[in-house]
């Protein structure tokens, strides 16, 4: 892919007040500084029409809040694997740390600390559609170090306004009132993962992340300076590198908003490659739906010629069921939005 210029990122040449800064081969880099929220928001809808993927600048996150967050991932992931293991999710707390050796996924070169956004998170109790019982998941904050929750916290707050700005443009975009997908999002069972690639000796054998889509509404994603996110190219199916850029956040869409614009805007499958030499840390925030919002296509984007793709479904029993298989070997196999089209 063409490297990001950084003469273009200052110097933007052809409109007045340009958001999108740079494109080329590689993703959309959209400023969100832009004051012309006319051009934003087509360049916004441009980005998800065509890649599902697009990183932003001039976001508004104070730099400090996300360095502070990466020094202490980095202080958690290089404590002993006991010290790590204390806060060991399993079946009945699902948040916590996972390496890959202790659950069925062994294909992934990577160690996993997980947190719900909201305390506690509102949840699905049971796989069983008709049983409306509420779980509420709490997380497992270890005691090394010390000041892991509360800047956690903190930098969760930052993801909370951005991705209520994202939805509203995502909403205009589509033509749609910019508070369009608030009664969906008043409960959010959001969680935010650290995510520790270790360097791979054998980088040729594995990978950091197999290819996925995100399974929520949109995923905000901080990665260091290493790389090694590819994303698959929607016009021609090549894996294009997304090139770290110092401070900018990574944003695609995910499953539940392809149900929702009945596939105009699809999310895009990624991966992550590994390093051999260097260790990489990435931080996405999953903005997911309240666990009762039943998501299904909007009726405003559905009609007759353009009649809905997929058949509603209830979020709490779809994030539940994710999260139990990473445990325990279910009926069917892992579920996909694939599995609700008409
Ligand atoms: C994920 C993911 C990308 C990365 O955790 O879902 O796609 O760069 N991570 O770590
Ligand atoms: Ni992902």
């Amino acid at each position: 892919m063409a490297d990001v210029d950084v003469a273009f990122i200052q110097e933007p040449p052809h409109r007045p007040n340009p958001s999108l800064i740079q494109e080329a081969q590689g993703i959309p880099l959209i400023d969100l500084s832009c004051p012309d929220v006319d051009a934003l928001v087509d360049d916004v809808g441009h980005a998800c029409r065509q890649w599902g993927f697009f990183q932003i600048i001039n976001h508004g996150v104070p730099p400090d809040r996300r360095h502070k967050l990466e020094e202490v991932a980095s202080k958690f992931f290089h404590l002993s694997l006991d010290e790590k293991r204390k806060v060991r999710r399993d079946v009945r707390k699902v948040l916590g740390y996972y390496d890959t050796e202790h659950t069925k996924n062994v294909r992934d070169w990577k160690e996993v600390y997980d947190y719900a956004v909201q305390e506690p998170t509102l949840a699905a109790a049971s796989l069983d559609e008709d049983d409306d019982r509420v779980a509420h998941w709490e997380n497992q904050w270890p005691e090394n170090p010390p000041e892991m929750r509360e800047v956690c916290q903190e930098y969760a707050k930052e993801m909370v306004e951005l991705g209520k700005r994202l939805m509203e443009l995502i909403a205009m975009s589509l033509g749609l009132p910019a508070g369009r997908f608030e009664e969906f999002l008043k409960d959010p069972t959001s969680t935010m993962r650290l995510n520790y690639y270790p360097p791979c000796p054998s980088p040729h054998l594995t990978l950091g992340v197999g290819r996925h889509k995100d399974p929520g509404v949109l995923t905000i994603l901080a990665q260091d300076d290493v790389g090694g996110l590819e994303v698959k190219r929607k016009s021609d199916g090549q894996w294009v590198a997304v090139k770290p850029i110092p401070n900018a956040y990574i944003i695609n869409v995910a499953d539940v908003i392809q149900v929702w614009t009945n596939g105009e805007y699809e999310s895009v499958e990624h991966r992550v490659m590994v390093n051999s030499t260097k260790e990489r840390f990435s931080i996405p925030y999953f903005l997911n739906p309240s666990h009762y919002t039943v998501v299904k296509p909007l009726e405003e984007l559905t009609d007759e010629q353009n009649p809905a793709k997929y058949r509603p479904y209830k979020w709490g029993k779809f994030q539940l069921r994710r999260k139990l298989s990473n445990f325990m070997k279910l009926d069917t196999e892992n579920i996909q939005i694939q599995h609700f089209k008409v």
